[in-house]
């Protein structure tokens, strides 16, 4: 069960979030801010981030909920785990789990389950989202962020057809295959999540700028590297490739001095 997308995230997909953490975490703060907020965290409580990553959602809820809480990191990929273990080794009540959060149960359920980005890759949500109500105290809180339908990201659909001006159009994904646009439709959400027995699920739209660079190379270099278009980019041979990325810098270079293009997600919340 999810061995592709466990296999990816321990590869080039991971190395490459722990490369950008950085710029990443500064890049998604808000995204992960909404996040947050939905959980309703209070001093005291016990958390578990999904797909936690390296870990910033889990530092900020873990100072929400104080000495007395306790904030646990679930996350398959071993390089952003070690990343996120890194930059909490001084924090008490933060604790990192390498498990397959599909399946994963904590030792007490916990009073509020939260994601910024990380539900969006199991092959089938349905059981997840059923482990995790299950791994939830009764009435406890699910908060997450996903993001809704490439066409109306333009952080990630004005990178990828610049690439595709000049790239083969990649093969078309099966319905519903996990990966980040796997939860666009609010209501297939809708359905997991109430399939799941959750109750008074809100799902929200929501938007951020998303920040692409400080530079028309800087900007080139993450949409190169992270997102469709870094994906459409990995099978291009030598000779396409230089041309794309050109086709890119092309694309890139009107948008300073900010290079900013909008974010939109679901802000999805509910109870167990
Ligand atoms: C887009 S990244 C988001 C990381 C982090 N939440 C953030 O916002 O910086 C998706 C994360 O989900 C994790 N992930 C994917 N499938 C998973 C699974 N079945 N169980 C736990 N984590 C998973 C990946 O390893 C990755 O860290």
């Amino acid at each position: 069960m999810n061995d592709a997308e466990i296999e990816l995230w321990n590869g080039v997909v991971g190395d490459r979030w722990v490369l950008y953490q950085e710029t990443l975490d500064a890049r998604l703060l808000g995204f992960g801010e909404d996040a947050l907020a939905g959980a309703e965290l209070a001093p005291g409580m016990r958390v578990l981030d999904v797909g936690c990553g390296c870990g910033d959602t889990t530092l900020s809820a873990a100072s929400r909920v104080g000495p007395d809480g306790l904030v646990t990191g679930v996350d398959v990929s071993r390089p952003m785990l070690a990343r996120a273990k890194q930059r909490s080794a001084s924090v008490a009540n933060v604790t990192f789990v390498e498990a397959d959060a599909s399946t994963y149960t904590p030792d007490v359920p916990v009073d509020a389950v939260l994601s910024r980005f990380g539900v969006m890759f199991f092959e089938n949500p349905g059981a997840a989202f059923a482990n995790l109500r299950t791994a939830t105290k009764p009435g406890g809180r699910l908060s997450f962020v996903c993001w809704r339908a490439l066409d109306v990201n333009p952080w990630a659909a004005v990178p990828l057809s610049a690439v595709l001006r000049v790239l083969p159009p990649p093969p078309p994904a099966p319905p519903n295959a996990s990966g980040p646009f796997a939860f666009a439709d609010e209501r297939r959400v809708r359905g997991i999540l109430e399939g799941a027995g959750y109750r008074d699920v809100v799902i929200e739209p929501r938007t951020h700028p998303f920040v692409l660079g400080s530079s028309v190379e800087d900007a080139v270099e993450m949409a190169s590297r992270m997102g469709p278009a870094a994906r459409a980019l990995r099978d291009a041979d030598d000779e396409a490739r230089p041309r794309a990325l050109e086709m890119l810098r092309q694309t890139l270079a009107p948008l300073a001095p900010s290079f900013t293009l909008d974010g939109n997600v679901w802000r999805v919340t509910a109870r167990a």
